[in-house]
C-alpha cells in the first residue's frame, strides 16, 4: 500500500509549527518556532502578537519542515491544519496557510482538533498503542479525562470546571515571581522542595476537576506569607494537583473497567506527574505518556490525528473555519 504523508500545521497558541509524518506513526519532520521568548516579558501570550509572529514564521518553517522531510508538495497526501481551540487570530494564520496550499496544489483539506493532536502524540511515542483507552488529557487551555473510543471517537468522562491545569501552573508560577510559562519553572524548583504545606482539594461526584481552589490557596500563602519557602510551596502545589488527577483516574478506571492510562498535554512534561503516573504500573494498570518533545504543542501529534482523520474519511472544504472553543 502506498504510503500516506500528512502535512500537519499547527498555530493554535504561541508554537509555529509545521510537520510530514508517514502513516500517521513515523516522523520525517516536525519543525517548531517557539514565541515564548516574546511573549515571556509580558508574563503570558499577548494574542495579537501571537498572530503577527506566526504570519512572519508559517513559510520559513513550512519550507523547512518539507527540506527536513526531503519530500515536495506532490508526495503530500492530505493536509491537516489545527482549526481549534485555541486563539482565533493565531490559529487562522495556519489554517489559512493550509487552505492556500490545499487549494493550489488540489491537495486534500483535513481539519484536526488540537485536542486530539495531543492525545496522537503517544501514537508517535508508542507505535503499538491502540485505542480504546482512557486519555488525561492536561494542558495549558483543556483538562480532563477522555474516553478514547477508536481514533476518531471521543467522550469526555470529566473536565475541569475552571481553570485549565497548566492554567493553574502558570498563574502560581507568575505570582510567586517565576515568570512565564511557569509549568518548567515549577516543576524545576519543586525538586528542592517538601510536599509539607497542606491545600485544598476540590472533589464532585463525577469525574469533574476544580484547580481554581487551589491555585487561589498558593496565591493567598504567598501573599500572607512572603518569607514562605516557594520551593516547599511549588513542591506542595505538584503534589495536592497529582493527587487530583489520580484520584479522578481511579474512578474512571472504575467506571469504564479500561487499564490503559494515556497522558496527554504540555502539563505531561512535569516530570513528578510522570513519575507518580508511572507508580501506577505496580497496580497492574498500563500507563502511557509522549515524549517529552511531543507533550508541548507540535504539528508532528496534529499530522498524526490529521492521517487518522484522513483514513476516516473526513474532508474539509476552504470554508473551514477557525474554531477558538472546539470541543472533541
Ligand atoms: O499543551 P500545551 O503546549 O498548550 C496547550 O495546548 O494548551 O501546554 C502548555 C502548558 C503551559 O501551561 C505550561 O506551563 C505547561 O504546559 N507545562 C508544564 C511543563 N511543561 C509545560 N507544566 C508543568 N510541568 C512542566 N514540566
Amino acid at each position: 500500500m502506498k504510503d500516506i504523508l500528512t502535512l500537519g500545521i499547527e498555530t493554535s497558541c504561541d508554537e509555529t509549527s509545521v510537520a510530514v509524518v508517514k502513516n500517521g506513526r513515523e516522523i520525517l519532520s516536525n519543525i517548531i518556532d517557539t514565541q515564548i521568548p516574546i511573549h515571556e516579558k509580558y508574563g503570558g501570550v499577548v494574542p495579537e502578537i501571537a498572530s503577527r509572529n506566526h504570519i512572519e514564521a508559517i513559510s520559513r518553517v513550512f519550507k523547512k519542515a518539507l527540506e527536513t522531510a526531503n519530500v515536495s508538495m506532490q508526495d503530500i497526501t492530505a493536509i491537516t491544519p489545527t482549526y481549534g481551540p485555541g486563539l482565533v487570530g493565531a490559529l487562522l494564520v495556519g489554517l489559512s496557510y493550509a487552505k492556500a496550499l490545499s487549494l493550489a496544489n488540489n491537495i486534500p483539506l483535513v481539519g484536526v482538533n488540537h485536542i486530539q493532536g495531543h492525545i496522537a502524540a503517544n501514537y508517535i511515542t508508542y507505535k503499538e498503542l491502540e485505542p480504546p483507552f482512557l486519555c488525561v488529557m492536561m494542558s495549558g487551555g483543556n483538562t480532563g479525562i477522555v474516553h478514547v473510543k477508536d481514533y476518531t471517537t471521543f467522550e469526555m468522562l470529566g473536565k475541569t470546571r475552571d481553570d485549565a491545569i497548566g492554567e493553574a501552573f502558570d498563574k502560581v508560577a507568575r505570582v510567586v515571581g517565576l515568570g512565564y510559562p511557569g509549568g518548567p519553572k515549577i516543576d524545576k524548583l519543586a525538586k528542592e522542595g517538601k510536599p509539607n504545606i497542606e491545600l485544598p482539594k476540590t472533589h464532585f461526584d463525577n469525574l469533574d476537576f476544580s484547580f481554581s481552589g487551589i491555585k487561589t490557596a498558593v496565591i493567598n500563602l504567598h501573599h500572607k506569607m512572603p518569607d514562605i519557602n516557594k520551593a516547599d510551596l511549588c513542591a506542595s502545589f505538584e503534589k495536592t494537583v497529582t493527587e487530583i488527577l489520580i484520584e479522578n483516574v481511579k474512578k474512571a478506571i472504575k467506571l469504564t473497567n479500561l487499564n490503559t492510562i494515556v497522558l496527554a498535554g504540555g502539563v505531561s512534561a512535569n516530570s513528578y506527574i510522570r513519575q507518580e503516573f508511572l507508580n501506577l504500573k505496580e497496580k497492574g494498570i498500563k500507563v502511557y505518556m509522549p515524549d517529552m518533545k511531543l507533550c508541548t504543542d507540535n504539528a508532528a501529534m496534529i499530522a498524526s490525528a490529521g492521517y487518522y482523520n484522513y483514513i476516516a474519511g473526513r474532508r474539509d472544504n476552504l470554508d473551514l473555519n477557525a474554531v477558538p472553543n472546539l470541543k472533541l
